[in-house]
């Protein structure tokens, strides 16, 4: 069955993406604009560090796109995720509940924090948080004291609600907010593999008190390495700034820190690369989404494939193009992956549940059978923008 399908998906990989022989990649960066010309600028200015024109043009153009008023440029996602977590007030021994199925930085950056993710599962529809599920999880978990959540079997305080928009398909934002409000939870959004994506006619990163964004060389749009954390907040934005910035209070020669704060912020030479990429983001946005309709329709005529698109009400930047292998078992998944990836077809499962992982084995859980159902099932195949 597993040779038989392979050479299916690579026939289908290969005329989406337009290369008939040689390896496929899973997903390269796509510099086709002003990218040496102004990282050449940063370097025959002298300004390469983490003050220059570019990150604060960034900033601002980040803004723009987003729609989101306050942009705070960072060394990388990660460094973005555990900002948001210390200014959603995530103490040590709180506990944040976050999806099982995500890129390790989530709980990691939780875990920064001295606190405790608390893994629940998925919806089949959004690849993020289940809203109906969570809510039924929270009754019966949960107890409102003082104002704040707390989980009655542990005893400890529930913070935050950290979700992801899982490849750049935008969760159930309205319906998870509403539960927020309703539990006294934080909500941030992972929206690391998001820009570009939309929540009714919004960009995504607007229902949290906080969100962020990666520009790691897999994204869509990269600076190298890079992140950004998003808020509407002020306040929060103002000590977003603060803390990625060692707690230096601003002035012309003294060097005074009033707090213990991180180095964090995103390069000069990051964001020019940055500037250059974002100039051209609609158009790789619209090649992203060409993309995924021929995929989809070469994939919806494959019996043991369903091909994963965008639910209804969203747009989806399709970072990364997902099939889901019907009634296959682990086995069969991986002799695959084996068979595709010698074949020079670049494939990848989703992350291994968080729960599985030896650090975080031990953390409270919902069950989390749609997620281990995807983890089991899933592939995601090409999806570089210059296809
Ligand atoms: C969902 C998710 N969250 C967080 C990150 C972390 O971003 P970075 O690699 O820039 O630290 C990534 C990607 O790399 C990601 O895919």
């Amino acid at each position: 069955m597993s040779d038989k399908l392979a050479t299916q998906i690579e026939k289908i990989v290969r005329k989406a993406a337009g290369i008939e022989h040689g390896p496929v990649v899973l997903h390269e960066p796509f510099f086709n604009g002003n990218e040496r010309q102004y990282v050449t600028d940063c370097i025959d200015t002298n300004w390469v560090s983490t003050v220059g024109k570019y990150v604060n043009l960034f900033e601002q153009l980040l803004s723009r796109v987003t729609g989101v008023k306050h942009c705070i440029a960072t060394v990388n996602g990660t460094a973005a995720l555990h900002i948001c977590m210390i200014l959603a007030g995530v103490q040590r021994d709180d506990e944040v509940l976050t999806q099982a199925l995500t890129f390790v930085a989530a709980p990691n950056a939780i875990s920064y924090c001295g606190a405790i993710p608390h893994f629940v599962d998925i919806s089949p529809v959004s690849l993020g948080v289940c809203p109906d599920r969570l809510r039924e999880y929270l009754q019966r978990i949960g107890e409102i004291r003082e104002d704040s959540l707390f989980n009655r079997q542990t005893g400890r305080r529930i913070r935050s609600l950290l979700i992801m928009h899982t490849f750049g398909h935008p969760s159930h934002l309205d319906e998870l907010k509403q539960i927020c409000d309703e539990y006294k939870l934080i909500l941030v959004e992972d929206a690391a593999e998001a820009i570009g994506s939309e929540y009714g006619r919004k960009h995504v990163g607007q229902h949290g008190l906080l969100s962020t964004l990666s520009f790691n060389g897999n994204k869509i749009l990269t600076t190298g390495g890079g992140g950004a954390i998003l808020t509407n907040d002020d306040e929060i934005a103002r000590q977003a700034r603060h803390l990625t910035t060692t707690g230096k209070v601003t002035h012309q020669w003294e060097y005074y820190h009033d707090c213990v704060a991180y180095n964090y912020r995103m390069p000069n030479l990051n964001a020019a690369l940055g500037c250059a990429q974002l100039e051209k983001l609609s158009e790789v946005l619209t090649k992203k989404r060409l993309l995924a309709s021929r995929y989809n329709s070469e994939f919806s005529k494959v019996d043991e494939i369903t091909f994963f698109t965008e639910m209804p009400g969203v747009k989806s930047n399709y970072w990364l193009n997902a099939i889901i292998l019907k009634k296959v078992s682990r086995e069969q998944r991986n002799s695959l992956l084996d068979k595709l990836n010698d074949g020079g077809i670049m494939v990848r499962p989703a992350w291994n549940l968080s729960n599985t992982l030896p650090m975080y084995k031990s953390c409270p859980s919902d069950d989390l059978s749609v997620s281990l159902g995807i983890e089991e099932s899933l592939i995601n195949v090409p999806s570089s923008p210059s296809f």
